[in-house]
């Protein structure tokens, strides 16, 4: 059989989604001029020009060790030619095997159990029912800034306006965030933890489902959780009759540098864990791994994913998990990731449009603002140096509920080498913009 002719100019993919789009998915692109990718290689891209690029944005997080890293495509595609598919309910080793593996890099002592989705949003979902189902409770808490997903339920535990559409459920209650740089609070944790109990006070019946968490907000601009919240937070849900999800979709799998999971920065174990994107490297997998009492309630009923446990993803997360471990590379998230941060601390003290730069390991951001003493957000001047980042070659994403912050995911064995261009980069596009 032929091959499917491809057209690959710009202006012809640029006419095609113009014309059979929705703008539901037309709608959200990140330049002002489109960009074709046409290949990547680990921690770079190149458009169908044949400029490079440096991918700082990991595809949206989910290229976590590399652009058609050649271990997990080598398995991936060993798996499909054999079988592509295989509904969940016949046995199958490989989703089998990673469910092991995955429960292997928890945390000791609980029992772990995993449930694969297909995506992050359908795994929230889940989560969320998991909670009302073992609490017997409705209430979910959630916090401001949050991004959970885009089906209905992920929706209704996200609180950044632009991602939200109307008709999504409720009985869910908004936290403030404890953002040490913007936050209504200010910089300290206890008042925020405080506003916890005040919320259940108020806004629920008195007795929770469950609280989400991102350990580290992504899309609301690199947000870490301050020393204390999460450990504090699930105290405080759990005396409510709650239980504790940790979001990890974007924090998990080694990101921050300093562990496996966001939510062990403050040595506290979840009741539920979620996470997606770069648990396949591209390929779309997601999963709920839970305690094994907390899941237990939801065999009464059935819950199926068409794609959820399919073999050929499965087979792309146990090489993710072997990648990372093999090739060190939460070890050099943590490292590059310091030293990228020094570089963005450096630019901070250069260009007073900075008004934050924050994250850990190599998940890091800039906040503009336009006055650094009232910290004005500078929705523009973000977008000037996003685009002035393009003609130096980095890709970033715009990020946080004010669209003020560029946010750095990049896959995790971005070098030491790459530091250096991308600091002249950014040098030179914040000259640019100023
Ligand atoms: C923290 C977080 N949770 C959940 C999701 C939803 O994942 P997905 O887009 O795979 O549905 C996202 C997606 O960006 C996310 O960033």
């Amino acid at each position: 059989m032929a091959d499917l002719p491809i057209e690959w100019s710009t202006a012809h993919t640029a006419k095609l989604r113009d014309n059979y789009y929705s703008a539901s998915q037309s709608k959200f692109v990140p330049f002002a001029q489109p960009l074709v990718f046409k290949r990547g290689s680990m921690q770079y891209l190149w458009d169908v020009e044949g400029n490079r690029y440096i991918d700082l944005l990991g595809m949206n997080v989910c290229i976590s060790v590399g652009h058609a890293h050649p271990v997990v495509v080598n398995a991936a595609m060993a798996q499909a030619q054999e079988l592509t598919h295989c509904t969940t309910m016949f046995y199958h080793p490989a989703p089998a095997h990673l469910a092991e593996e995955l429960a292997a890099v928890m945390p000791a002592g609980p029992q772990w159990v995993v449930h694969f989705t297909n995506s992050g949003a359908e795994a929230i979902d889940l989560a969320l029912a998991m909670a009302r189902t073992y609490s017997g409770n409705l209430d979910m808490l959630a916090l401001r800034t949050a991004y959970h997903g885009p089906t209905a339920a992920a929706q209704s535990v996200t609180g950044i306006a632009g991602w939200r559409h109307p008709g999504m459920p409720g009985n869910v209650a908004f936290v403030a965030d404890p953002n040490p740089y913007r936050g209504v609070f200010g910089a300290d944790t206890d008042p925020y933890l405080d506003e916890i109990d005040r919320v259940i006070q108020s806004a629920t019946t008195g007795s929770v489902a469950g609280m989400v968490i991102e350990s580290v907000q992504g899309y609301g601009g690199v947000v870490p959780m301050p020393p204390g919240y999460l450990a504090g937070a699930a105290a405080r849900v759990r005396a409510a009759g709650g239980v504790y999800i940790a979001d990890e979709v974007q924090s998990g799998f080694g990101r921050t540098g300093e562990h496996m999971w966001g939510f062990e920065a403050d040595d506290v174990v979840p009741d539920i864990v979620v996470m997606a994107k770069g648990i396949g490297n591209g390929f779309p997998l997601g999963a709920v791994v839970a305690q094994r009492q907390v899941a237990e309630p939801m065999s009464e009923k059935f819950m199926f994913h068409t794609y959820g446990a399919n073999p050929t993803s499965c087979a792309a997360g146990r090489a993710v998990l072997q990648v990372i471990r093999e090739e060190k590379l939460q070890q050099n998230a943590r490292q590059v990731g310091a030293t990228l941060l020094e570089t963005l601390q450096a630019l901070k003290q250069k260009y007073p449009i900075i008004g934050d730069v924050r994250g850990k390991g190599l998940m890091l951001a800039m906040e503009f603002v336009s006055d650094p003493q009232k910290k004005t957000p500078d929705k523009q001047i973000t977008s000037r140096v996003f685009e002035h980042c393009r003609e130096e070659g980095l890709i970033l994403s715009k990020s946080g509920p004010y669209q003020s912050c560029l946010r750095m995911v990049p896959p995790l064995c971005l070098s030491m080498d790459d530091v250096e261009p991308i600091a002249r980069g950014l040098d030179r596009a914040l000259a640019k913009a100023s």
